[in-house]
């Protein structure tokens, strides 16, 4: 069923879970995590950068794929199909191509900027009945062309954005996008307890999920975060059970090269990655 992100994740900070967003690239990809949300009694969000939006020709295919196939897998659950790190162009394109939810991305803009035109966005978005996110500090290293340096966000600047009425806010505090650097000091959960007294009940949002240790994911949550974004996890697990396959030489055997069975170890490790990752979270038999 789909709908915005709000109330999903409204009851997820009050119930001290998250929800996952899980990035989509693919048909693949995406029945893969609706099977495994609707399997698990679990909302979902479908996360779409503009890089993958492009890839599957452009916001419009995307909305139509995902509209038919929920109404084609008789999916029950609550699942938000969203903008990833959009930007002003951008989130109108999916205004208008039928998304359920947008994330503006105005961390790069100078404050001032970042908030007249998340403003204007949550009005537009709002007057719609789609779901709203935005940035402040931004999430270190690259997704989809998206480069941040990973400052943590100012607490009251999350508080300057958060009363704009968005809807679920990400604020920086040391994530990463992508693998995370043997070096790296952390989550910053003092950033996260401060910005977390300033929004009051705002959800929290958590970018660059892919490796961070469920000890760090659990003390999140019990801070406010309430949607976790994952994507190169999911990347990780489908490059290496197709690896594997190839490497066995299974496509080569029978009807191996079938696209439908060369595909099918990667289709099954993302419904696993994407299983392990909502148990983690805490969003089984939440929808
Ligand atoms: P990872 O690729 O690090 O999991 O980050 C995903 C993300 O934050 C999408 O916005």
């Amino acid at each position: 069923m789909l709908v915005n992100a709000k109330e999903m994740l409204d009851k997820a900070r009050d119930g001290k879970y998250a929800v996952g967003q899980f990035n989509i690239n693919n048909l693949e990809w995406t029945k893969a995590i609706l099977l495994t949300a609707q399997k698990l009694n679990s909302p979902v969000i479908l996360g779409v950068s503009e890089g993958a939006g492009k890839y599957m020709c452009g916001f419009k295919t995307v909305a139509a794929m995902v509209k038919a196939m929920d109404e084609s897998l008789g999916i029950t659950v609550p699942v938000a199909l969203h903008l990833d790190h959009g930007s002003y162009d951008g989130c109108y394109k999916c205004i208008k191509a039928g998304f359920t939810s947008i994330m503006f991305d105005g961390s790069h803009f100078p404050i001032d900027e970042n908030v007249a035109k998340t403003t204007e966005l949550v009005n537009v978005a709002h007057g719609l009945g789609l779901s709203i996110e935005a940035e402040v500090g931004s999430i270190g290293g690259e997704e989809d062309g998206v480069v941040g340096a990973g400052e943590c966000a100012d607490p009251n600047e999350c508080k300057m954005i958060a009363d704009l009425g968005v809807d679920f806010l990400a604020a920086g505090i040391g994530n990463i996008h992508g693998k995370y650097p043997e070096n790296w000091a952390g989550l910053s959960f003092e950033t996260l307890a401060a910005v977390n007294e300033k929004v009051g009940d705002m959800p929290l949002v958590l970018h660059g999920g892919t490796g961070i240790p469920d000890d760090m994911i659990t003390k999140a949550i019990s801070l406010g975060v309430a949607k976790i974004n994952v994507n190169t996890e999911c990347q990780l697990s489908f490059q290496e059970a197709t690896r594997a396959y190839i490497e066995a030489g299974k496509d080569l055997q029978g009807k191996g090269f079938d696209p439908r069975k060369l595909l099918a170890p990667g289709f099954d490790a993302i419904c696993a990655k994407v299983e392990e990752k909502m148990r983690l979270f805490g969003s089984v038999d939440k929808a």
